[in-house]
């Protein structure tokens, strides 16, 4: 990979840093002096509807960062991503996620194999294995039918499925039950085993690497808890049938298929991906298998054709109308210029709830770096901080702060036109109130209370300061139809290239995560003194020590 172009020294930069100089955002007077602004700045991409015009766009501006993408060649890594290149340097490894979701009669080699091939012989087994569990083929080792699928995996290998299982909630199959354990924190497990039947649960061990400490120490808990389970249930009584039963109750995802046989489970029942997956971005991989077990192959294809959908759009469109691409482009412009450290995403459906911790991995994981790809320092700020709640709810929460305060933070609306379930009062329809919510903050960030319109309303004059609203909000308006599995992979397709132009800017490689390392390999480091061993204690640093000291003496 040639070395990373620094942003800060094209001209495209020097201009933007020329037009911040100058910029007042103005969106009544763009709006004025633009007739054509909704209409220039809405861009449909696949079945997302995306309004940008009530963001911080000009002309100008847009023709600057349209620059800056030439200037950092931004389409050359994306191209260099799809043919499989090893744009991941740190790890020397392709970033492949979008084979993932690439058509059975598609090609795409990588060291001389069609890995699009091995992409659907896994997914086919998975597409079986989900079949057979759903039918209620596959039992339990006492012959009863599986109720409760409980994934096992932390970071991606948890985050992804369970948003998506909780996003598509209404195409799941009735008496089938996904639950999701990763933290560490034996409540996860206590509390998601509650109530349960060993005999019809089926766990899922989804670790890429198969060595995660929370998802090992987890996989472990729970083939106790299964094993104690059958054997008080007098299901199981000898050495040879605990393997039988974690062979009906266990399987696994992995690319380490070789640790999974050491764990005990067996082979046949793992279902593998390959290095050029990165944790994050697996969702659309085996790493799926329980969303795969709740909707069915057939909807698991379509939420794969809904990523495939963006990729198209983003390798395809030019920039001015590439969303993915002039979204992350914004990005920099917020965060690069202006002086954005933070961006909320709000999505107005209860179903998405999960979607911006999902996205916090996404994001932060990919482009929270100091160096670049060739790991020379970073010139510029990175790493925006992604967080959110669904709307309504986050209205009555924290959004004062953004209407209000003092920090500017770009806000995604994610907005579905058709409710899952069409209720009422009687009077008003639910759905319809939630989105008139979404239209209004929109509309409120933006256009803002002039002092003028506070006085006229008869506001008392000591407080019409707190009464006024700013507005120039800055907000981007993604709309869909209805949230169809192929809308779910769509938007987290358009996120991940997102994620991709904000890193291709800035030189980063967006697909190592070597800050994460430190933190683990020292909690291995400090357990021995965690657990009494006083020479282990003697060599942690004087404000370790405390802590642990403290903590062992009121551990009961
Ligand atoms: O610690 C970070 C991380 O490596 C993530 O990138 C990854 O998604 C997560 O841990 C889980 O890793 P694994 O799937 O290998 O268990």
């Amino acid at each position: 990979m040639s070395a990373p172009v620094d942003p800060t020294t094209t001209t495209a930069w020097a201009e933007l840093d020329r037009l911040r100089g100058e910029f007042t955002p103005d969106l009544r007077a763009w709006f004025d002096a633009e007739p054509s602004r909704v209409v220039d700045l809405t861009h449909d991409a696949a079945d997302l509807h995306v309004d940008l015009s009530k963001s911080y766009l000009t002309p100008d501006v847009i023709a600057a960062l349209i620059r800056l993408a030439e200037q950092t060649r931004v389409a050359e890594r994306r191209d260099a991503m799809f043919a499989g290149e090893k744009i991941n340097t740190t790890e020397d490894r392709a970033v492949l996620h979008t084979a993932l979701r690439l058509p059975r009669d598609a090609r795409l080699e990588v060291d001389g194999e069609n890995v699009v091939e091995h992409v659907h012989a896994e997914l086919d087994k998975m597409y079986a294995f989900a079949d057979r569990v759903r039918s209620g083929e596959w039992t339990g080792s006492t012959g009863k039918r599986i109720e409760t699928v409980i994934n096992i995996g932390i970071g991606g290998s948890d985050l992804g499925p369970v948003m998506v299982y909780e996003a598509l909630a209404p195409y799941r199959q009735e008496g089938l039950e996904c639950r999701f354990v990763s933290n560490i924190d034996p409540a996860d497990l206590a509390e998601t085993t509650q109530g349960l039947d060993p005999e019809t649960t089926l766990f899922i061990v989804a670790s890429k690497t198969f060595t995660t400490l929370e998802t090992m120490t987890n996989a472990r808990m729970a083939r106790a808890w299964l094993l104690d389970g059958l054997r008080a249930a007098g299901a199981i009584t000898g050495d040879d049938q605990s393997a039988e039963a974690i062979a009906k109750h266990f399987v696994a995802v992995s690319t380490a298929l070789d640790k999974v046989a050491e764990f005990g489970i067996d082979p046949d029942n793992a279902f593998g991906f390959w290095d050029w997956v990165g944790g994050r971005y697996s969702v659309d991989s085996v790493i799926g298998t329980s969303v795969c077990i709740a909707i069915g192959p057939e909807r698991f294809a379509e939420f794969l054709g809904g990523f495939r959908a963006i990729d198209e759009h983003f390798l395809n469109e030019p920039v001015a109308s590439n969303v993915p691409m002039i979204m992350g482009l914004l990005n920099v412009w917020y965060n690069n210029f202006l002086g954005a450290q933070s961006h909320a995403v709000l999505p107005y459906q209860q179903y998405l709830h999960r979607f911006p911790a999902y996205l916090q991995q996404l994001t932060m994981e990919s482009n929270g770096k100091s160096v670049r790809w060739d790991a020379t320092a970073v010139t510029t700020q990175t790493g925006e901080v992604f967080w959110g709640e669904p709307g309504t709810n986050g209205q009555h929460a924290f959004f004062q702060l953004l209407h209000q305060g003092t920090k500017l933070i770009p806000a995604d609306f994610i907005g579905i036109a058709n409710p899952a379930h069409a209720l009422t009062d009687g009077e008003t329809d639910a759905h319809d109130l939630l989105m008139g919510n979404f239209f209004a903050q929109t509309a409120a960030l933006a256009w803002g209370k002039t002092e003028q319109e506070v006085r006229a309303e008869g506001t008392d004059e000591s407080i019409i300061g707190a009464r006024i609203f700013p507005g120039n909000r800055p907000t981007a308006a993604i709309m869909a139809a209805e949230l169809s599995p192929r809308v779910v992979g769509e938007l987290i397709a358009l996120y991940e290239h997102i994620t991709f132009t904000e890193g291709a800017v800035w030189g980063i490689d967006s697909f190592d995560q070597w800050g994460v390392e430190l933190g683990k390999s020292l909690a291995k480091e400090l357990a021995p003194a965690v657990a009494g061993d006083a020479a282990a204690l003697d060599r942690a640093d004087p404000s370790t020590r405390a802590q642990i000291e403290w903590y062992r003496r009121h551990r009961r």
